[in-house]
């Protein structure tokens, strides 16, 4: 049993690394020391060496809001981190404690992990996981990550593995002054996993990464919600506007205003750059999911295959919305076009097709070499403005650039 262990965590290890994880073999060794299934047992243990997300905990309408994340996605955030021997850890979103116990084992006996999560049964479930897996020492705590916990400050390292919005000014307040942040910040519905260190009166972006998680509940939250428009489809409302399911659904069966774009982006195009791109200007911006298996496909022609989905994304206002679909002739370099349905349908398109064009104006920027400012926003004084495009949120001016070379 002990060799079917061991080979279910090589062969794990080597799928993380096949992706481009785990390349700092310090990871790699946490990864093959810290048994997953135990932070999983509800699921079979071949099930958790699999580099997958796992979700543990649905809300009331079937949405994911705790999951043992993607095991690549950890190792990367991890050598974003990292972490020495030593150190002193905060983490904000504990989950089933799996990345705690990684964490554990490598800042070893004269570090210190303390992992928050707001849900109590999280918690609760999260400590025994780590009494179980060995791991007893790290310290769990029921509280909104958003203050996070100064009882135990201050930290060389925070981190937090929930989808946020805006940075806590008690992270930053919290962390010694040469430490370092990570969070996979979400910059409408474009995710992008961020080092950040401090540098005179700002964050400085380390090392920048897409990814993808459940967003952060409690005080920091933001606005987007998602709605489910029917069994196969579901939209990402940046807003968090309510749309008006039943039109919604009807207006995507009907013969969409199109307006080509002349511009032409391929998957990683449009996953790095263009969605970046469209998350940041416009403001009703939203993201389509159908399940490929739909029987009656709206989204065929979406540029993006996400495991079993189809994706893409545009904008929405109320029973009207626009997305960018690929060609319907194949085979000719005609670049993507914007698709409007409903009542403002065609509105919604030409501006979709103007944003597109005005990323290909712009050099097409993408996740490859931006960098992110974040300066914390004060109450009183002018807030600075660089130059690059800016994300303002309630504690923090995000100012995205692109340094030539
Ligand atoms: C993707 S899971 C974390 C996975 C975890 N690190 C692991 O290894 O299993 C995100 C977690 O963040 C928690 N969370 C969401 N909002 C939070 C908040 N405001 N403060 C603390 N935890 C939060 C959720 O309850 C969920 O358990």
């Amino acid at each position: 049993v002990a060799d079917e262990l061991t080979a279910l965590q090589r062969n794990m290890v080597a799928q993380v690394r096949a992706r481009g994880g785990a390349r700092d073999e310090r990871v790699a060794e946490a990864l093959l020391a810290v048994p997953r299934h135990h932070f999983v047992p509800d699921l079979p243990v071949e099930a958790a060496y699999q580099d997958e997300a796992l979700v543990t905990k649905r809300d009331a309408d079937g949405r994911p809001i705790s999951s043992s994340s993607q095991p690549t996605m950890m190792a990367v955030m991890l050598e974003q981190l990292d972490l020495r021997p030593g150190q002193r850890v905060l983490e904000v979103g504990a989950g089933t404690g799996y990345n705690a116990a990684l964490m554990a084992h490598l800042v070893g006996p004269s570090g210190a992990v303390v992992s928050v999560d707001i849900d109590t049964d999280l918690v609760d479930t999260a400590r025994a996981n780590l009494a179980r897996a060995g791991h007893p020492e790290v310290r769990v705590v029921c509280a909104d990550g958003a203050g996070g916990f100064a009882t135990a400050a201050p930290y060389d390292r925070v981190i937090a593995t929930v989808g946020v919005w805006d940075l806590a000014p008690a992270w930053g307040e919290q962390l010694t002054p040469a430490g370092r942040i990570v969070v996979p910040l979400d910059l409408g519905g474009a995710d992008r996993s961020v080092a950040f260190e401090w540098s005179g009166d700002h964050w400085t972006s380390r090392s920048l990464l897409p990814c993808g998680f459940v967003s952060m509940r409690g005080v920091l939250a933001g606005p987007q919600r998602t709605m489910v428009i029917d069994a196969d489809l579901s939209i990402v409302v940046g807003d968090g506007r309510e749309l008006p399911a039943a039109a919604v659904s009807a207006a995507l069966t009907g013969a969409p205003a199109v307006h080509p774009t002349g511009v032409l982006a391929g998957p990683r195009d449009f996953f790095e750059g263009l969605g970046l791109w469209l998350a940041v200007h416009e403001p009703r911006r939203c993201t389509l999911s159908e399940a490929a298996a739909a029987v009656t496909p709206r989204l065929g022609r979406a540029p993006l295959a996400i495991q079993d989905r189809r994706v893409t994304t545009g904008a929405a206002d109320g029973d009207s919305l626009a997305v960018l679909l690929r060609p319907a002739q194949a085979g000719e370099p005609h670049g993507l076009e914007a698709c409007g349905y409903g009542p403002r349908g065609d509105e919604l398109a030409a501006g979709l097709a103007t944003l597109a064009r005005g990323w290909q104006a712009a050099g097409r920027p993408g996740s490859a070499g931006m960098r992110i400012a974040a300066y914390p926003r004060a109450a009183d004084g002018p807030a600075p403005s660089p130059d690059g495009l800016v994300v303002d949120r309630p504690h923090t001016r995000f100012v995205l650039s692109w340094p030539a070379g």
